[in-house]
Formats: structure tokens, C-alpha cells, sequence
């Protein structure tokens, strides 16, 4: 195939994944890559990075599926990631985040996912909100902090 037939993005998931093509073990830094590109590692993106690196496309798509960092859509506008770890756990970081997933129900603008320490455990109930740290978190504190997310 010619590369005048790829899309822009195509070509650009084909370049990155041909830049680790001496490298050892070259799949997941080509996946980190490409998210850090994209956002996401579409399904074309996992058979172009089967193809450039002769594996299957069910090698790469295991390996997107398996970790949860891989995403395979583009992110939300937003990202609130909670700590559900045990020291958060102890500090009410459950709750927080169950509030937190029913106040943004059906908002998709704004994805609230788990994570498992962010190594802030003193300061728990822990979080990311758009990649930014945060302590000392509860349902009235994330909404101070997202309120400019409308
Ligand atoms: S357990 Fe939540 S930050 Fe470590």
C-alpha cells in the first residue's frame, strides 16, 4: 500500500510506530505514544501497529484491552479520576466516589473513573481532576473545583 492512501492520522500512527521499529520490545512504547498523540488507539491505529510491527491485530488489541490506561475512543472534555485504594478507602473515598458518578450521570463531557493510588494517600480521599492532584476530596469540593466545567 501506498502511503498516499492513509489519512493524515493514519500516517501519523504509521510514523510513530515505524519510529520503534529498533527498539526492544517495541509495542507498548508505541502504544504510549499513539495515546499520547491521539488521546485514544483506535481500531486502525491497533492494525496499523500489527502491521508496521508483524504482529496480529489480536496481540495489539490484547494488549490495549488489557491495560486500563489504553483508551479506544477519544477522551471527554473532562476527567475526574478517584482514588479507590485503601487509604482513601478509609477516608471516605467510596463515597466520594459514588457521589461523584451519580452527579455527573449522563454527562458526556465528563468521565469519572477509578484509579488505585496516586501516591497522595495522607491526604485522602484522593484525585485527578482534569490531571491535577487534589486532597482532602469530597462531593461539595469536586463541584467547587468542576463548576467552570459547563
Ligand atoms: S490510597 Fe489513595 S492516594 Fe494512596
Amino acid at each position: 500500500m501506498t502511503t498516499e492512501s492513509f489519512t493524515p492520522h493514519a500516517q501519523r500512527a504509521r510514523t510513530i510506530t515505524e519510529q520503534h521499529l529498533g527498539d526492544r520490545g517495541p509495542l507498548m512504547p508505541v502504544l504510549r505514544d499513539l495515546m499520547e498523540e491521539f488521546g485514544h488507539i483506535s481500531r486502525d491505529d491497533v492494525a496499523t501497529v500489527a502491521d508496521v510491527l508483524n504482529l496480529s491485530v489480536a496481540e495489539v488489541h490484547g494488549v490495549v484491552s488489557f491495560y486500563h490506561d489504553f483508551r479506544t475512543t477519544p477522551p471527554p472534555a473532562h476527567t475526574i479520576a478517584l482514588c479507590r485504594a485503601e487509604a482513601c478507602q478509609s477516608v471516605g473515598g467510596e463515597q466520594v466516589f459514588a457521589e461523584t458518578v451519580a452527579a455527573h450521570e449522563g454527562r458526556d463531557d465528563v468521565e469519572v473513573r477509578e484509579v488505585f493510588c496516586l501516591g497522595n494517600c495522607a491526604l485522602g480521599p484522593s484525585g485527578m481532576l482534569d490531571g491535577r492532584l487534589h486532597g482532602r476530596l469530597d462531593a461539595d469540593r469536586i463541584a467547587a473545583l468542576t463548576g467552570d466545567w459547563r
